[in-house]
């Protein structure tokens, strides 16, 4: 069964249109990554996803539910982190981790806190205000309220887009390793290709609110005759 399972999506926003006839399905604990040019179309994808934005046409299947008709038990089994998404700056880690494990309803919050400070480790910095935490260490508090609910589907808006590389190669590290640990299937937006090329399974490419290639990394630079996925995207984006 599908993780997911997206068909004919179409939003606008007043004369534009975001996202013309957008298909893509996720497989259960499968990586897949949304790839294209700034105003592409990939946030609102990913936030029809989500719940956040409802499309003006097409059908979201989480799980085999209609995300319509069945969005709170859909939901409640996604999770999502964007570098653009700001928590409450002047609660603490720990504050920030039990409150959202409360909102989740999670089954033991205080042994799941433990556990995603342990994760991410979160340890040392589980007293401070997020206000006072480098944008790596935000990433990470991020990351570990997207876990707390342990997400069969978790929908990941540039993630890395605010870290220096070494920070950045260790989240995509820790992903990679949950990915590959607890079989989480993951939706995935970047613009770094290499990140891309080492974590995704299968990509999409969208310009212009369509998906205009798909596949595997490797598939990918085959069928564009390109070096690397970097190349793809130059191919695509510049038509
Ligand atoms: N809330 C909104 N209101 C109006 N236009 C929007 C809104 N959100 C996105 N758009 C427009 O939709 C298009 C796709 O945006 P977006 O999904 O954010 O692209 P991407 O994430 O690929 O950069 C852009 O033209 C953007 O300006
Ligand atoms: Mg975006």
């Amino acid at each position: 069964m599908a993780i997911l399972q997206a068909t004919h999506l179409l939003k606008r926003f007043g004369s534009v249109t975001a996202v013309r006839d957008l298909s893509l399905t996720i497989a259960e604990g499968e990586v897949v990554g949304l790839l294209g040019p700034n105003g592409a179309g990939k946030s609102t994808t990913l936030h029809m996803m989500l719940g956040l934005i409802t499309p003006d046409a097409g059908s979201i299947k989480l799980f085999g539910m209609e995300l319509a008709q069945h969005r709170t038990e859909a939901l409640s089994q996604v999770n999502f982190a964007a570098s653009y998404v700001d928590l409450p700056g002047v609660l603490r880690v720990r504050e920030v981790l039990d409150a959202f494990a409360r909102l989740y309803a999670v089954r033991h919050p205080r042994r799941r806190v433990d556990e995603m400070i342990e994760l991410f480790e979160l340890g040392p910095l589980a007293k401070r205000q997020l206000m006072a935490l480098s944008s790596g260490q935000r990433t990470r508090v991020q990351l570990a309220k997207a876990l707390l609910n342990a997400p069969r589907l978790l929908v990941l808006d540039e993630p890395t887009a605010n870290l220096d590389p070494d920070a950045g190669d260790r989240i995509r590290g820790l992903l990679s390793r949950l990915a590959r640990e607890n079989g989480s299937a993951m939706l995935i937006t970047s613009h770094n290709m290499r990140e891309v090329e080492r974590m995704c399974d299968r990509i999409h490419f969208m310009s212009d609110g369509v998906v205009v290639a798909a596949g595997s990394a490797a598939e990918l630079a085959g069928r564009y005759g390109a070096e690397d996925l970097e190349e793809v995207f130059l191919k695509v984006a510049r038509g």
